[in-house]
């Protein structure tokens, strides 16, 4: 075991923003560099893609919608490195607006990867977080767009200062549980299942930011943004290259050894977007 070696890991970045990410953490960050996808020869064609560079990132299989690849993952930090130091929650999907697969499908399955995989990852990940560590989650603006459209009681349980994990987790599951049932609408929320799983990203990240005050560990901060509008295959009609769009991520990936803030926000552009107040972060038109 080498458990002095840094090391970052970025889900989902055998394409995209977070092929992009890591392109940006091997140039930036000293210490070893994780490409994971949720399959092995994507991402091992990402590695050696970027060997054709001359950067030098690792590669793990990880899904982040299975307990089983994340543990294994967990297990090979431990082992390999005593703990981690950088987490960048890359991964997502997005149903296409023309998508046919019924809404109460898109509901589950998407919560299922961008909102509950990023918990399970976080949840096992967290513990071998090492003081001065960085989180970031790639949320979306389509998050705060989505709770600009919800009702004003779901609207201030997402904004409470007191919402716990708990409390996140059995909101999400209602979203599905009132899809299924019909009462989406009648209950307060608002038609895109991607918006409601990158709102609770954001929350989680407020959630997980006040957890962490109570830490022993110093220095840890957790954040997440939105990339802006990305050409990507997610997203192909996206103005900014994957590049650009890494630019937010691995800026609060390599906040500087006790930069102290930002802690718990949401960033676009480098910049907080301050989603508790009413109105704000709303004037995008991203995924
Ligand atoms: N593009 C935009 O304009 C935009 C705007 C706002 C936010 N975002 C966010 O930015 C992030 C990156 O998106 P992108 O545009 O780069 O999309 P992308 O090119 O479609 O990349 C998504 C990545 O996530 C991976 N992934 C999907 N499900 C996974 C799972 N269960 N486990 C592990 N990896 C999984 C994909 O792997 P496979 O190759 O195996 O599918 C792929 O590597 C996402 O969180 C997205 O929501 C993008």
């Amino acid at each position: 075991m080498s458990d002095s070696k840094r090391v970052a890991v970025v889900t989902g970045s055998n394409k995209g923003i977070g092929f992009a990410t890591v392109r940006a953490l091997c140039k930036n960050f000293d210490g070893d560099v994780y490409v994971t996808a949720r399959d092995e020869g994507r991402g091992q064609q990402a590695v050696q893609d970027l060997e054709k560079e001359n950067l030098h990132p690792k590669f793990h299989q990880l899904d982040i919608t299975s307990k089983e690849s994340i543990d294994k993952l967990k297990e090979f930090l431990e082992k390999n490195y005593g703990g981690l130091d950088i987490l960048v929650n890359n991964a997502a999907i997005a149903y296409k607006m023309k998508s046919t697969v019924p809404f109460s499908e898109q509901a589950e399955v998407s919560l299922g990867c961008n909102f509950f995989g990023t918990v399970d990852v976080c949840d096992a990940l967290f513990p071998l977080l090492r003081p001065h560590s960085r989180v970031v989650h790639v949320a979306s603006r389509a998050g705060t767009i989505t709770l600009g459209n919800m009702g004003k009681e779901l609207v201030s349980k997402f904004r409470s200062s007191t919402l716990t994990q708990t409390e996140l987790i059995s909101l999400m599951n209602q979203f599905v549980s009132d899809v299924k049932a019909g009462n989406r609408d009648a209950n307060g929320w608002h038609n895109s299942a991607y918006g409601t799983s990158k709102l609770g990203v954001i929350a989680l990240t407020a959630v997980q930011a006040r957890a962490m005050a109570g830490d022993s560990r110093e220095d840890i901060l957790i954040n997440c943004c939105c990339p802006g509008n990305v050409a990507t295959d997610m997203y192909p009609q996206g103005l900014k290259t994957p590049d650009q769009g890494a630019e937010t991520p691995v800026y609060l990936a390599l906040l500087p050894v006790n930069a102290g803030k930002p802690q718990g926000e949401f960033l676009g552009e480098k910049k907080v977007i301050p989603w508790l107040i009413d109105g704000a972060g709303m004037n995008f038109d991203p995924l």
